[in-house]
């Protein structure tokens, strides 16, 4: 072996040597060129339009950010369905007539369907039943404050208005002002682009509680920018005037905590049509839930798995195509876990099924509840022998709500989520143990039959809701106030000038 290296020829070696050198040096160059021209795209990048403080307008940043902009408008994308979830409409009512019941005297009874992805944010709130249809800008039954989670436009009327008289007034007031879907003004700053959290009342929670939202690391943004509307939240009308958006949160954010909060205030959402309890409507506690599993504990943020990096001609950018992170289990997972894709969507759908076979038990239990309250105040019951039992109806249902509402929740935090079913099933059977010893001292005798309930149209119709005169009257919203609505948008936003450099 060694003399057959000392036998090499000497100027093979300096070739050997020569070559190498010059490999280097080409391989170094083209480092030395990415690395150029990522910072120019990424640093030294020219924005083309001049981004105002109010700018609401998704396409006008889109024109500094084009690929960005791209992968934004992706949220228009409805095809995806997954075993629970999804960019699909699905019809929950239809799906689970139960809910129609729950909800008895409250506007979800009317219409609710699954999430769609954030570009069909305003056309689904103008669709929905529960806004109603309002002839005018004082008529309908929602508050201007339903608008809050829809659109970059709302902290730009706030800036103009006032926060307290924008949360002040009828939902249709604001019909003209409100068109763009959530987009870029809601979660970054127009000039240095930083995330920043553009609703009060996430400020205004973390003051409370004594905390400056300021000083959240980037990590922490990754998840606050999501929790401004993926939360739990009500209307405090203490003021006589305004619906202003509050979040719960001053007692903590478990499902204890807030039932403690709205308990104290003596708050209620609706009263119950069948059983008169004093309800609460839980709203989507998304971040609540999320930062109770395991994945928030590891500093797993929601930017993580529902805004993964993509990479496109060498270069990594944020993907703004915001969806279900198994449409995308490759960016969305793998970055972390090694498994197989098949493997990981399996590991979401074990929890999912689990937890939804719990829940459903759970619903029953409060429909026959519903009803059996219901058969009680008829044979006569007092508001004495009722008010405990009323009160276990609440504390069950918002458990039920709390753990349903969220729709991610048997992923995020899925031993949570079951523990927050598991006591809303033992206060429901508590609650159904009061309510049939009060009806056999009633005299009542006969087992409550559990209704017919197989549809949404028969569960619709039991609770006695005029579903006809509901379409007629959105139809009409959307023939006549709406189209106006719609063109004086278009022509207030056509005068907002876009400066070119
Ligand atoms: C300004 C309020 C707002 C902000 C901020 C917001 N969302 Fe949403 N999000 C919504 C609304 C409203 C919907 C439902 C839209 C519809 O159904 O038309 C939604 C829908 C979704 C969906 C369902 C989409 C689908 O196709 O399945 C996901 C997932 C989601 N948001 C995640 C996030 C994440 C993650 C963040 C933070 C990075 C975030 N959202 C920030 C309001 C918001
Ligand atoms: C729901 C919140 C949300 C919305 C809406 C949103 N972004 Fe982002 N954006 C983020 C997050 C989170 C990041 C990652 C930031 C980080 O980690 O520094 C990001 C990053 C960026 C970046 C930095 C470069 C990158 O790719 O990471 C740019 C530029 C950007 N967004 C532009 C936009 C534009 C343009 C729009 C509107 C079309 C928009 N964003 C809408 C949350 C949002
Ligand atoms: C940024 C890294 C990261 C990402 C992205 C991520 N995970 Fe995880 N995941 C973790 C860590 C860390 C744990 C905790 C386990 C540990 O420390 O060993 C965990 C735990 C889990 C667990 C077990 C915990 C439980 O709830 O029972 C499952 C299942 C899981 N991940 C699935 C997923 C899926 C599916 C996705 C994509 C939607 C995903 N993860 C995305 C880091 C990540
Ligand atoms: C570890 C990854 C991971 C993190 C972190 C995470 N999610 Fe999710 N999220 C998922 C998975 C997986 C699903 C279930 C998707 C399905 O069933 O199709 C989901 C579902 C959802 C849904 C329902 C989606 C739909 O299609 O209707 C929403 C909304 C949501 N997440 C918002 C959030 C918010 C807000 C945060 C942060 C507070 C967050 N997620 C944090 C992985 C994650």
């Amino acid at each position: 072996m060694e003399k057959k290296i000392n036998n090499r020829k000497p100027y093979l070696n300096w070739l050997f040597f020569g070559a190498t050198v010059i490999v280097v040096f080409l391989l170094g160059l083209l480092a030395s060129s990415i690395v150029e021209r990522r910072a120019e795209t990424e640093f030294v990048y020219k924005p083309k339009v001049k981004v105002s403080a109010t700018e609401a307008r998704n396409w006008v940043w889109g024109e500094n950010f084009p690929r960005t902009y791209q992968s934004w408008l992706q949220t228009s994308d409805t095809t995806f369905r997954s075993k629970y979830d999804g960019s699909a409409t699905i019809d929950f009512l239809a799906e689970d007539p139960r809910l129609v019941v729950l909800w008895a005297g409250y506007g979800f009874s009317k219409s609710y369907n699954q999430g769609r992805g954030h570009y069909y944010a305003i056309t689904d709130v103008w669709n929905s039943l529960r806004t109603g249809g309002p002839t005018g800008p004082e008529d309908g039954p929602m508050p201007s404050t339903c608008w809050t989670c829809k659109s970059p436009d709302v902290p730009r009327l706030m800036k103009e208005v006032g926060v307290t008289e924008y949360y002040t007034g009828k939902w249709a007031k604001y019909g003209a002002e409100v068109t763009n879907p959530i987009g870029c003004a809601d979660c970054h700053d127009p000039v240095s682009m930083k995330l920043q959290i553009s609703r009060p009342a996430l400020i205004e929670a973390f003051k409370r509680q004594g905390k400056d939202i300021q000083m959240a690391t980037h990590q922490e943004m990754r998840s606050l920018v999501c929790a401004q509307c993926h939360v739990e939240y009500y209307f405090n009308k203490s003021d006589g005037k305004s619906n202003y958006l509050t979040f719960p949160w001053d007692k903590g954010k478990t499902v204890e905590d807030m039932e403690a909060y709205y308990d104290d205030l003596n708050f209620s959402d609706w009263t119950h049509t069948l059983s008169k309890a004093p309800m609460l409507k839980a709203q989507h506690p998304d971040y609540e839930i999320y930062s109770m599993g395991v994945h928030a504990d590891r500093g797993v943020s929601c930017a993580d798995c529902h805004m993964p990096y993509k990479s496109e001609g060498g270069q990594k950018y944020t993907d703004h195509h915001i969806q279900s992170p198994l449409n995308n289990v490759a960016n969305s997972c793998q970055v972390c876990h090694r498994e197989e894709t098949s493997k990981l969507i399996a590991n979401v759908f074990e929890r999912q099924d689990k937890i939804i076979h719990s829940r459903n038990r759970l619903e029953e239990l409060l429909v026959m509840a519903h009803v059996e309250a219901k058969a009680a105040w008829e044979a006569g019951a007092t508001e004495t022998q009722m008010t405990p039992i009323l009160k276990g109806l609440r504390h069950a249902q918002w458990r039920w709500d709390y753990a349903a509402a969220s729709h991610g929740a048997s992923f995020h935090a899925p031993v949570e989520t079951l523990r927050v079913i598991a006591t809303g099933i033992d206060k429901a059977y508590e609650t159904r143990i009061m309510l049939n010893r009060l009806l056999l001292n009633l005299g009542v005798k006969n087992e409550i039959p559990y209704p017919d309930i197989a549809t949404k149209v028969k569960a619709q119709a039991f609770i006695g809701l005029d579903m006809k005169k509901l379409n007629e009257e959105k139809a009409n919203f959307k023939k006549t106030l709406l189209p106006e609505w719609i063109s004086k948008a278009n022509a207030r936003e056509s005068s907002y000038k876009v400066e070119y450099f």
